[in-house]
């Protein structure tokens, strides 16, 4: 399957099992907006979960918080958001569509990186056992040239941006011999600044009126309240305070289904240092955070880290943990140094002190910050395309699995009678009653059990719990593995210290 075809399916897949369903659809939708259908909710609350107790429980100097998304308005002027917050757009004139410049290069530069993909594929089937991956990569002439042409690209582009050379962004954009998408032309305009902050108004009267922005990160919420945290708190630097919640950006590309959204949710860590040593605390919070992702088993392969050329206004250095999605390495979180960018500017702003007094160096300094950004939907679009999986079965039939990460999966366990009489039922349903004081449970006695197994296996149910004809005889159930499909028989006592040890946090966390 082509990876647009495998994206495709993945989005119907989304909506066929109440995963994501498109906004107001009934509407026509509203483009770059979704909603969480019942099951998508809980695996978004599970991936929330996972990250706050890692965060928040995992680290006595952690704390959490939960600010407002509406902030007054020099919030985002002392941030740099209102004058920096900007994509670099540029119009098609015969589509009259407007793109993102930089996309429109880095597009192309994936081109060029699935290029170097099928040219190893080919060689790998070609060399078959004796294929050396690093020796091919370092040697072919094809491979190298590729390589080549997108760093330069890339390298072009980040000084073009970083200067604010638009023009030479068109020019590239034009000697690289993009395409319109839509009408096929190589029709551009200029490339132009787009602030990406939604606005919006609060007060009842056009006197009382005050002009607000939705909030295009939470991590704003954390640096104003820092010192109320701290003090209450009574932390002492390093310390951090962990957020999840809600950010609006007015993206103009709105395209690749939950990557790019224009109301989404951030899980974001703001830790605060001591100024001099962000260096030691940004390759520590490196380390964490890809351990954290490894943890959960998606494949390490799937992850590399991108660091950044071109800074953001507000940093001294910066990376993307990147993720293999069906449409090649794209971010997935960001680690941020970001200096003392953000406390120095809301010092300046609000004419507060907010200093941190270290009773050890006996000085009041501005701490530095080390952020930690990953977007909660990415993370859920990650999770979703990897484990989707059309399997061919040894009897030549296939079957659809969702293979999610038992941790994370929105329903933990099915109790299925494996037929809907001779008393199975009333067991089952006894089963079901006690599981799901512990678990997302869920019972089904509805059609043959191989197509009930089928249909957990597409919601992405990691157990099956089958009673038979047996379970009367001798207090046994079988459980079935989603991933493996074996059965295992086991006494129904200790049916909830199975489930209990296979979607533990402790057992999870621990392989990191
Ligand atoms: N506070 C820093 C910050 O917001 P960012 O790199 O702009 O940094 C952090 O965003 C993360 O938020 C990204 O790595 C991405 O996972 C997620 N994100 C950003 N824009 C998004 C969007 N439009 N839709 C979905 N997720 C987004």
């Amino acid at each position: 399957m082509s990876n647009h075809s495998q994206f495709k399916k993945i989005i119907s897949h989304a909506k066929e099992y109440g995963y994501i369903f498109p906004s107001s659809e009934i509407y026509e939708g509203l483009s770059a907006v979704y909603d969480y259908g019942q099951q998508g909710v809980l695996l978004k609350n599970n991936i929330k979960e996972y990250w706050w107790k890692s965060m928040v429980q995992l680290n006595e100097n952690i704390v959490g918080l939960d600010s407002a998304i509406l902030m007054h308005p020099t919030t985002w002027k002392a941030s740099g958001h209102v004058d920096a917050f900007n994509d670099p757009l540029i119009d098609n004139k015969d589509s009259n569509k407007r793109y993102r410049a930089d996309v429109l290069v880095e597009d192309y530069v994936a081109k060029l990186e699935h290029k170097i993909e099928k040219e190893l594929n080919k060689a790998s089937k070609r060399f078959g056992e004796s294929f050396d991956k690093k020796q091919f990569l370092s040697t072919s002439h094809r491979v190298i040239e590729y390589k080549k042409k997108s760093e330069l690209i890339i390298s072009r582009l980040s000084k073009s941006l970083e200067n604010e050379d638009f023009d030479d962004v068109r020019k590239l954009i034009e000697e690289l011999e993009i395409r319109c998408p839509i009408s096929g032309t190589k029709n551009w305009s200029d490339v132009k600044q787009f602030n990406l902050m939604f606005g919006t108004k609060i007060g009842a009267s056009a006197e009382s009126t005050t002009e607000l922005y939705l909030r295009p990160e939470t991590a704003q919420g954390i640096f104003v309240n820092y010192l109320n945290v701290q003090k209450t708190s009574r932390m002492k630097i390093p310390f951090g305070i962990a957020q999840i919640g809600k950010a609006f950006r007015n993206e103009i590309i709105a395209r690749q289904f939950i990557f790019r959204m224009r109301e989404f949710e951030q899980m974001e860590m703001q830790f605060f240092i001591p100024p001099g040593t962000q260096k030691i605390w940004y390759k520590q919070w490196k380390e964490k955070r890809l351990n954290w992702h490894l943890s959960l088993g998606l494949g390490d392969d799937n992850y590399r880290f991108h660091d950044h050329e071109k800074l953001a206004h507000y940093a001294d250095a910066a990376c993307d943990i990147e993720f293999k999605f069906p449409f090649g390495f794209k971010e997935l979180e960001g680690i941020h140094s970001r200096t003392d960018f953000d406390l120095s500017n809301h010092e300046k702003f609000s004419g507060k002190k907010l200093k941190y007094f270290d009773t050890e160096k006996n000085e009041s300094y501005t701490p530095f910050v080390l952020e930690t950004s990953i977007g909660l939907d990415r993370m859920f679009l990650a999770i979703l395309s990897n484990s989707l999986k059309e399997e061919t079965l040894n009897d030549g039939s296939q079957r659809t699995v969702l293979s999610i990460p038992a941790i994370l999966a929105p329903i933990k366990v099915a109790v299925l009678p494996l037929v809907n009489k001779d008393g199975l039922p009333e067991i089952a349903i006894n089963i079901f009653n006690k599981l799901k004081l512990d678990f997302n449970s869920s019972y089904d006695h509805k059609d043959a059990i191989g197509r009930r197994y089928r249909r957990q296996d597409a919601l992405g149910t990691p157990f099956c719990i089958t009673v038979d004809h047996q379970t009367l005889v001798d207090q046994t159930i079988t459980v079935r593995y989603r991933d493996t499909m074996n059965q295992e028989r086991i006494s129904l006592k200790d049916v909830s210290k199975k489930i209990q040890s296979e979607v533990s946090f402790k057992n999870w966390i621990k392989k990191v």
